[in-house]
This record gives C-alpha cells, sequence and structure tokens, in this order.
C-alpha cells in the first residue's frame, strides 16, 4: 500500500483554496476534451479498470482521440493492463505529460510518476514514513490532494474522450465528480444484492450533485467456459437489470466472465485486439459506440 505524502505548504493545495478555485483549474486544464467520462464503482473489483482499458482502445480504433486517466493512485492497473513499460521521458517541470499507449490512447497514471525526483504527485512507500496518525488529516484527504494535481498538471489538451478509471466506493467518486464536472459517469456492477444496493446508492449521490449518469454495465454476467456450450450464471440474475429500470437507466451492456479476459489483461494486451471475434469483445466494442451516443452534446454546468 502507498500513502501520500502532506505536499508541502504549497498555496495552490491548501483546502480553502481548493474548495474556491480548484475546480475552475481542472475544468480549465479539461476545457479541450469533447467529453470526460467517470468509470466508476460503488465496490471493487467489478471490472472498471479492464472495462476502462477496452472500451477506451475501442473508442481509439475507431479514430478518437482518447485519454485514460488512471485516478486509483492507490492501485493503479491501467499501465499494466495496456502493456505499457515506463514512459521515456516524461517531462514533468510544467506538468504531466500523457505516456502513449497501444492505438494512440494516450495514459495518465501515478505508476508513470513513481520514479521521477520530484514527482508532481507525491506519495512516498509506507517504510519512509509512517503512517499518518492526525486524525485532522486523515489519507482520504491527501488522496484527493494527490488527485487534484494530478487533474490540474495533467496536460491532456484536445480530445475526443477522457474515461478517468477511479478507484471503488462512493468517496472518490464524490470527491473526483465535484472537481472535474465531467459530461457523465458510467457504473460498473455485478449483479450481487451487495454490489447493486451499494450501486443505486452511488446513483443517488451522483444525481445529488447533478452529474448525469449516462447508465450501468453489468460484468461477470455469466460465465463464458471453452467447455461449455452456453453462458452459464455466475451471480445471482436480474437484481442489476431491476435496478437500472428503477432508476430509469439504460444498462449499457452486459459482459460475461471469459478467462480469457483477465489472461490477457495480464499479458497487458486489450482483449478486443486478440480476441476481436468474441461475443465479448463484441459487447465491449458496442459498448464504446453506445457511450458514444449517450454523451451528451453539451457539457453541463
Ligand atoms: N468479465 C470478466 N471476465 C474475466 N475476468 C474479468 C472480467 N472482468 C474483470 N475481470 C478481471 O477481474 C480483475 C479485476 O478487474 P478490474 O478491472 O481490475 O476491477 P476494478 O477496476 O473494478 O477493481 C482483473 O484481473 C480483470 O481482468
Ligand atoms: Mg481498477
Amino acid at each position: 500500500m502507498r500513502i501520500f505524502s502532506e505536499f508541502a505548504e504549497r498555496a495552490d493545495s491548501g483546502d480553502t483554496f481548493r474548495a474556491e478555485s480548484g475546480p475552475d483549474r481542472i475544468r480549465a486544464n479539461l476545457a479541450d476534451i469533447g467529453a470526460t467520462l467517470l468509470i466508476a464503482s460503488a465496490k471493487g473489483g467489478v471490472g472498471k479498470s479492464i472495462i476502462t482499458a477496452n472500451v477506451g482502445g475501442a473508442l481509439a480504433r475507431r479514430g478518437r482521440k482518447v485519454a485514460i486517466v488512471d485516478a486509483d493512485l492507490n492501485s493503479p492497473s491501467i499501465i499494466g493492463m495496456l502493456g505499457m513499460k515506463q514512459p521515456r521521458g516524461l517531462p514533468l517541470v510544467e506538468g504531466i505529460e500523457p505516456a502513449a499507449g497501444p492505438h494512440g490512447l494516450r495514459v495518465i497514471s501515478s505508476d508513470l510518476l513513481a520514479s521521477v525526483e520530484p514527482p508532481p504527485v507525491a506519495f512516498v512507500e509506507p517504510e519512509n514514513e509512517p503512517l499518518p496518525t492526525s486524525p485532522a488529516r486523515p489519507t482520504a484527504t491527501k488522496e484527493s490532494d494527490a488527485l487534484f494535481q494530478m487533474l490540474t498538471q495533467a496536460r491532456l489538451g484536445a480530445l475526443d474522450f477522457a474515461l478517468v478509471d477511479l478507484a471503488p466506493g462512493i468517496e472518490d467518486l464524490y470527491a473526483v465528480a465535484r472537481m472535474v464536472r465531467p459530461h457523465g459517469i458510467v457504473m460498473v456492477s455485478h449483479s450481487s444484492a451487495q454490489s447493486v444496493k451499494a450501486t443505486q446508492q452511488a446513483v443517488r449521490v451522483a444525481r445529488r450533485i447533478e452529474i448525469p449518469v449516462l447508465g450501468l454495465i453489468e460484468n461477470m454476467a455469466g460465465f463464458n467456459c471453452d467447455g461449455c456450450r452456453s453462458v452459464r450464471p455466475l451471480m445471482p440474475e436480474g437484481s442489476l437489470a431491476g435496478a437500472a429500470s428503477d432508476l430509469e437507466l439504460p444498462v449499457i451492456g452486459r459482459l460475461p466472465f471469459d478467462p480469457r479476459l483477465a489472461e490477457a489483461s495480464d499479458r497487458g494486451r486489450l482483449f478486443i485486439h486478440e480476441f476481436a471475434d468474441s461475443p465479448l469483445a463484441k459487447i465491449l466494442v458496442e459498448i464504446a459506440t453506445t457511450i458514444e451516443r449517450l454523451v451528451p452534446a453539451q457539457r453541463r454546468a
């Protein structure tokens, strides 16, 4: 686990400053992006990152200019899933340059910054510094400071899409949504009762802060194995579709569990590229086209 060091006494990372002008600075930095979308989930391990990587890849292969921002600072996974090595010479004096991924994807991730001195997004290993004990400045605050720095310093430039792959949980969703004011949120969930309940709560929070939720993606909806003639159930079925209908949200896609997806991602390969003819790859590509269709034309104020 990593913890985030205190930022130096910089005026622009203080809570007061951030509350007053932070979101403006982030929005100015993201102003040339056609659609900034958060890929979120109330629970971890539901497939946000692998879906972000493949849907981002699918959009890029359709000729869109796409960046993925890995906003899971404690457990970044996009760089590994895309098979990227340490970037060549990230100039970090004035800002964070995205690294080049496959199919023209650009990527911002704390993974890329770890070896750079001094890091513009600062974090330390626990063995080098004791865990914070002061309840006055909990780790979560430091993490949102680091996210704030990352989002103000990332040099994303003009893009069609920025996909922000969040850490799990409502707290991060709330913090990043308020900083970025994205065009929309895509929620990923299983259909287990606990995941569905937490997803409903996350949607309510997003609506309270007036960020549109574009729809839900149901992941691990059935098990697709080589020896099976058909997709077999993996979790109790139907409850996510029911919640989506209660919330008046579309289900943007239902992805089966396919061991080859995890295996390809561990090798740093995009599933949509390696297994382009598989039903799962086709669903991931369809999700990309559906997202393009659902993105509202105008940025929400
Ligand atoms: N439909 C699926 N089939 C097979 N493996 C999957 C599927 N969805 C996710 N995984 C695997 O599960 C693990 C967790 O997924 P990940 O995208 O990291 O979740 P999250 O970002 O929500 O924490 C990864 O190893 C991923 O490859
Ligand atoms: Mg993840």
